[in-house]
């Protein structure tokens, strides 16, 4: 909701991502509006952002379209935008085809295109530009994520006075899948020219110098890195770029005061009441990714009602999805098999006026979203391989009730922090079904134990002190 006032300012902070904070939502009638930005990066950075009043360089989140620089209640929003054929090459191609299901364990094919390699090598240097016309001397860049690992070096050779930071928020792959990639050894050159990088796990990093040194001949440090501490150290002439694990979270004490509002409790217990107040109600809330194991839980849970251990009468299961990357292929596929799914489910199981699965390929609202997790018993997370999965932290600082149970795939960088989860295998049917009955069938009491051991977690390490954690490392924050 960004009101337009064009600002010439230069920035002592910037962060640097594919998307905006802020998506440009054009109607049939030709009306605008902006409408905040799918996926957890977006979430995770604008509060922190917005507190700190710096710069955000990103896409508009529509191709073929200019937008001048403006401010949002002291934020600059600088726009880079990005064709069409940008927008195929370099968003769906290079980074949603090539590296998303590279970095996710290959759970899909990877692409190698060379004319989406070349888009990707443009558009970053376009990225790395735009940074450079919005920083202040000696000001901070912060780059993140996988759509970006080239603006590093790009950004470093046109400014060599700035700190530039970078964080992937995806999985870093092991180092075997890595080496599938026709250009690894490019893209190790793009990171390398931060000061520090970052990844959710000390994995990640080790992962990392390994390549470091096998693809560049660094060399790297050998101790172990530590989470939030002990980062690695590589010597690039006479830089030291540090390697580090920041595992990132949420707005914890935002989303827990909103969830105590009456406005939130009062629309969780109408959404109790529309869903016909059953006795549980399973939850799953991603975007329609076919990372996220969506059809793995449906799955499961279907067997469960056709072996007669959930009873159709008593349970029901929401799925939020937010609708994402539509047009690249496997997404398409994806969509369908879920809904395909959940038609059948729905088919054998459901009474007129009483839907087993309550299926809603939207997007809605942070007060409707704390409304359902408030509302949800179980809350059903089960991805094949997810960097951090925030969706899960958020609804553990929803729950100040106690109530509610969370089952949590191994997969999730999450679940390394909420060992109080039922944490399963998601490749293991079974072990996921036994999880869903068990948390079904929970004892009160073991179920506030749990979760008091998760909001301890998730309320002492929230966003702010990932940020902080981060920033301190790259030596742009004093130390605490
Ligand atoms: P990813 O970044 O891969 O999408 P995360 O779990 O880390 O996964 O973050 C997803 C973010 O998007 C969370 O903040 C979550 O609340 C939000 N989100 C996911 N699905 C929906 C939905 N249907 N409506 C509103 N917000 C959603
Ligand atoms: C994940 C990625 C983000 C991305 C988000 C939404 O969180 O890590 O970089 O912005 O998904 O995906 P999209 O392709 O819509 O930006």
């Amino acid at each position: 909701e960004g009101n337009a006032e064009p600002s010439e300012a230069r920035a002592e902070f910037v962060v640097v991502a594919n998307r905006l904070p802020v998506d440009l939502d054009r109607a049939a009638d030709g009306t605008q509006r902006w409408t905040q930005s799918p996926g957890g990066l977006v979430s995770a950075l604008e509060p922190f952002l917005r507190s700190r009043k710096g710069a955000w360089v990103g896409w508009p989140g529509v191709p073929d379209v200019e937008v001048d620089e403006f401010t949002d209640e002291g934020l600059i929003l600088h726009p880079v935008s990005l064709s069409s054929a940008d927008v195929r090459d370099y968003y769906e191609g290079f980074s949603n085809a090539t590296l998303w299901p590279l970095y996710h364990d290959v759970v899909a094919p990877p692409i190698f295109d060379r004319s989406w390699w070349e888009s990707y090598v443009r558009v970053n240097r376009r990225f790395a530009e735009a940074s450079a016309a919005v920083a202040d001397e000696g000001a901070t860049v912060w780059v993140q994520d996988y759509q970006l690992q080239l603006v590093p070096s790009m950004l470093r050779e046109l400014r060599p006075d700035l700190r530039i930071g970078f964080f992937l928020h995806i999985p870093f792959p092991p180092v075997e899948l890595f080496m599938q990639l026709p250009w690894r050894a490019e893209i190790v050159r793009g990171l390398i020219g931060a000061d520090l990088v970052g990844f959710h796990r000390p994995g990640g990093a080790q992962n990392f110098l390994w390549l470091a040194r096998q693809l560049i001949g660094l060399e790297p440090s050998r101790g172990s890195v530590g989470v939030r501490s002990r980062p690695g150290m590589v010597q690039v002439g006479d830089r030291t770029v540090r390697v580090g694990a920041f595992p990132i979270s949420i707005d914890a004490a935002g989303l827990d005061a909103l969830s105590r509002t009456k406005a939130v409790s009062e629309r969780a217990a109408q959404v109790r009441s529309d869903l016909g107040n059953p006795k549980t109600i399973l939850l799953g809330v991603d975007r329609l990714d076919y990372t996220k194991g969506i059809d793995l839980r449906l799955q499961a849970f279907h067997e469960l009602l056709q072996e007669g251990r959930v009873n159709p009468e008593d349970v029901t299961f929401v799925q939020l999805a937010t609708p994402s990357r539509e047009r690249v292929e496997h997404y398409q596929r994806m969509r369908g098999e879920i809904e395909q799914m959940v038609g059948r489910i729905n088919g054998e199981f459901a009474k007129v006026g009483h839907p087993v699965v309550h299926y809603l390929h939207q997007s809605v609202n942070r007060k409707e979203l704390a409304a359902f997790f408030s509302a949800a018993d179980i809350m059903v997370v089960t991805p094949l391989r997810d960097g951090m999965n925030l969706v899960c932290k958020e609804y553990v600082a929803c729950r100040h009730d106690l109530g509610g149970a969370l089952v949590l795939s191994e997969f999730a960088g999450a679940a390394a922090e909420l060992s109080s989860a039922f944490l399963v295998n998601p490749h293991d049917l079974d072990g996921v079904k036994n999880a869903l009955e068990q948390a079904i069938t929970l004892d009160p009491a073991e179920g506030r134990r749990r979760m008091r051991a998760l909001r301890r977690q998730v309320l002492t390490h929230d966003v702010d002190r990932w940020a902080r954690s981060f920033l301190e490392a790259l030596g742009s924050e004093p130390a605490a």
